[in-house]
């Protein structure tokens, strides 16, 4: 198999981490050698109702027996999206009504930017240095991040970057800004919070000068902060929410939401604005649907700022300079780049699975299932502190 896959299938790194897997379930993924893994990363994000919960399995299963894709999106009325877009706009504050469901969340911020250009009729839009949006044309063009997207020029025209916590950049906010878009809580650039009610003035500008604010929920999304969504925390309601990731529980989806008032400009002049064949698919939006039943059914989101107290007080260690983030979606900074390399390197040996940032080389992520129990955040936690006692780094 590891040959075939190097052969067959294109890579994105000369050194993927390669972990063959046979199946997994709850916290831990199991390899073809019988070894279990204890996932402290939930597939980047995505899985936070951990590996295959019986009662998104049990969606997904019961709709894949009725139907699966019989239209394109939009054109015809189908249970599981109908039903999946009421549950959310119950738990999301006005004006955030009307969801489109997407395949990705790069193609949720595709459609989002397109919203806000055509509901505004301007053309700039704003978003923050070392932001990561997603990597289709649109949303890299507003990766701030010059490294990784040069190659990829000429990308959309008037794109132009703000810095994430500086008041001082709102003045760049004007009457010719379609929107501004920001993730809620930074994540390729380290788990960097904002500050000082940061989003709530970046809010405030945008409403003087007609601008819209579109908040990238798609990792802190579902709970993994404590909230449904990150930007309950900040006071702060953006007129377009875009999420993916922990949406269906490890499905591929995204959607951005907004104002029927706003989405509605997505349907004439030209009608068919945004337009997708497997969007909405049922089988995803019965994994969506059951997803969110769960999440707002349970515990789980208030058990996860406890789970990120727990983490914090076993991740004393000299080596650990800082623990930034909220809940589950933490990041261990060390001193050295080379030292976060050895930290998920020599964890997965041990059977824990850790993971990097995109653009913040001195930390590991912690992204666990929600569903994490505190045995296994004591196990992980002593995991990680072995290898920093034995690092000669
Ligand atoms: C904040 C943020 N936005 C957008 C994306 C892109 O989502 P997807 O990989 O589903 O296209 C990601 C993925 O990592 C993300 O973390």
């Amino acid at each position: 198999m590891l040959h075939d896959f190097f052969k067959y299938q294109a890579q994105t790194s000369p050194h993927p981490l390669a972990m063959e897997v046979s199946h997994a379930k709850g916290s831990y993924i199991y390899d073809s050698h019988g070894k279990a893994h204890l996932d402290f990363v939930a597939g980047v994000s995505a899985c936070g109702l951990g590996h295959c919960h019986p009662r998104v399995v049990k969606a997904i299963q019961e709709q894949a027996e009725k139907y699966m894709h019989v239209m394109v999106y939009g054109e015809y009325i189908q249970e599981p999206a109908v039903a999946y877009a009421k549950l959310l706009a119950k738990h999301l504050p006005d004006p955030l009504e009307s969801t489109y469901l997407v395949n990705s969340g790069t193609e949720a911020m595709e459609g989002a930017i397109k919203l806000a250009r055509r509901y505004t009729g301007r053309t700039q839009i704003l978003a923050a240095k070392k932001a990561y949006h997603g990597n289709t044309m649109g949303s890299l063009s507003l990766m701030g991040y010059e490294e990784r997207k040069s190659v990829f020029r000429p990308l959309i025209p008037d794109v132009g970057f703000i810095q994430f916590n500086a008041e001082e950049d709102l003045v760049r906010i004007t009457e010719k800004t379609a929107a501004v878009v920001l993730e809620t809580i930074q994540g390729g650039a380290g788990f960097i919070l904002p500050k000082n009610d940061y989003l709530q003035k970046v809010r405030q500008r945008c409403s003087e000068v007609g601008a819209l604010l579109i908040l990238d929920e798609i990792q802190p999304g579902f709970g993994r902060t404590g909230k449904l969504f990150s930007f309950e925390h900040f006071n702060c309601v953006p007129d377009i929410l875009v999420i993916g990731k922990g949406m269906a529980s490890g499905m591929p989806v995204g959607a951005f939401v907004s104002s029927n008032k706003i989405m509605q400009s997505l349907q004439d002049s030209p009608k068919l604005g945004h337009i997708t064949t497997f969007g909405g698919n049922p089988v995803i939006a019965a994994a969506c649907l059951a997803t969110l039943e769960e999440l707002t059914e349970s515990q789980l989101i208030a058990d996860t700022l406890k789970k990120e107290k727990l983490f914090r007080k076993l991740l004393k260690h000299p080596k650990i300079t800082e623990i930034r983030g909220k809940g589950l979606m933490l990041a261990i900074m060390v001193n050295s780049p080379e030292l976060a390399n050895e930290l998920v390197l020599k964890c997965a040996q041990r059977g824990l699975i850790l993971f990097w940032l995109l653009f913040e080389p001195t930390a590991v992520r912690i992204s666990p299932p929600l569903t994490l129990s505190e045995e296994e955040i004591m196990a992980g936690c002593a995991i990680i502190l072995e290898v920093l006692d034995t690092s000669q780094l």
